[in-house]
């Protein structure tokens, strides 16, 4: 811990830099965290010149994306591993995947892993979906994004030290990946190019406009330092972003309570799950025609 640097962010000035990188990402720094915020930012200082954090907090608020770029990759927390809260993962490929491809074999099935840090969790769901034979029912995109450019650059590499195939089944290790030497294994290209990388900062509502629909949305692991508010706000933006009876699926211990929201949790297979509803109209039409199937049953 660097005591001159927590020594110097207090008061005034960590609410002025915590605001404005509230403002920006969502995450938010309680007071408690001061020093933590002072260590990670206090490289930042020097490599800009800047020679107090009021200095830098001027800087950043003027700030270009490059210094912004170095905030993001000094305050990511990337941590995350292949098979991570699979449970989730095998519902999807089991369970919705099919189900789509069933109903809208016109379009393809679309996913989004956002807040994916370095690729572990969508090309573990990519690995799943190849396993489950699931790309030769149809076309499947899988998108996946970060606002920590640098971890996106690990990722579309795709190269891992073994603590992040800790939980690989080895099989699944042998079939996928190629070891390059005692600490490095590199995901095969087959699966690296089924994922489509691209730096998106979650709590950018003009940047999230250029996106498409998705089927499913992934937001594992990030909300955890978030504020309410900015949940709230990303949720929002993730609804609108959602096909109807398309799903978000947040990490095992995180939930909405609290968050107000416009969608249903549903529980399967251990996983919670929030689901966007389909239109009104949509629903009430669904419910007329299953009457009109069940009154002509009932006459034949
Ligand atoms: C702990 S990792 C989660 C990785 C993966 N989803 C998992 O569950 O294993 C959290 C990631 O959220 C990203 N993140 C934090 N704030 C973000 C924001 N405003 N927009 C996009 N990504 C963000 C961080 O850069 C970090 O890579």
């Amino acid at each position: 811990m660097n005591m001159m640097a927590s020594s110097d962010l207090s008061g005034a000035v960590f609410c002025l830099l915590r605001d404005l990188i509230h403002g920006r990402f969502g995450v938010y720094y309680a007071s408690d965290r001061c020093e933590i915020l002072a260590d990670r930012l206090q490289p930042l200082l020097a490599a800009y010149g800047a020679q107090s954090f009021l200095d830098y907090y001027y800087l950043l608020k003027e700030g270009d994306a490059r210094a912004w770029r170095d905030v993001a990759a000094a305050l990511a927390v990337n941590e995350t591993y292949f098979w991570r809260e699979f449970d989730a993962i095998d519902v999807l490929v089991k369970t919705w995947v099919p189900r789509w491809q069933a109903e809208r074999a016109q379009r393809p099935v679309r996913i989004w892993s956002a807040g994916c840090a370095t690729g572990e969790e969508p090309y573990t769901i990519a690995i799943a979906l190849d396993m489950a034979h699931r790309y030769l029912y149809g076309p499947i995109e899988i998108w996946a994004s970060d606002v920590n450019a640098e971890a996106l650059a690990r990722a579309r590499e795709g190269r891992y030290r073994a603590r992040s195939l800790r939980l690989l089944p080895p099989e699944v290790r042998k079939r996928y990946f190629e070891k390059e030497d005692e600490t490095w294994w590199r995901l095969r290209s087959m699966i690296r190019d089924r994922v489509n990388f691209q730096v998106i900062n979650l709590f950018d509502h003009n940047g999230l406009r250029g996106l498409p629909l998705f089927d499913a949305i992934f937001c594992r692991n990030v909300f955890i330092y978030f504020s309410e508010e900015a949940i709230a706000t990303v949720v929002e933006d993730m609804t609108e972003l959602l096909q109807p009876e398309g799903c978000l699926f947040l990490g095992a211990a995180e939930s909405l309570f609290r968050i107000p929201h416009h969608l249903r949790l549903i529980d399967m297979g251990g996983a919670s799950i929030y689901q966007k509803r389909r239109p009104l109209k949509e629903r009430r039409a669904a419910v007329e025609n299953k009457a009109v199937a069940d009154h002509v049953d009932r006459r034949r």
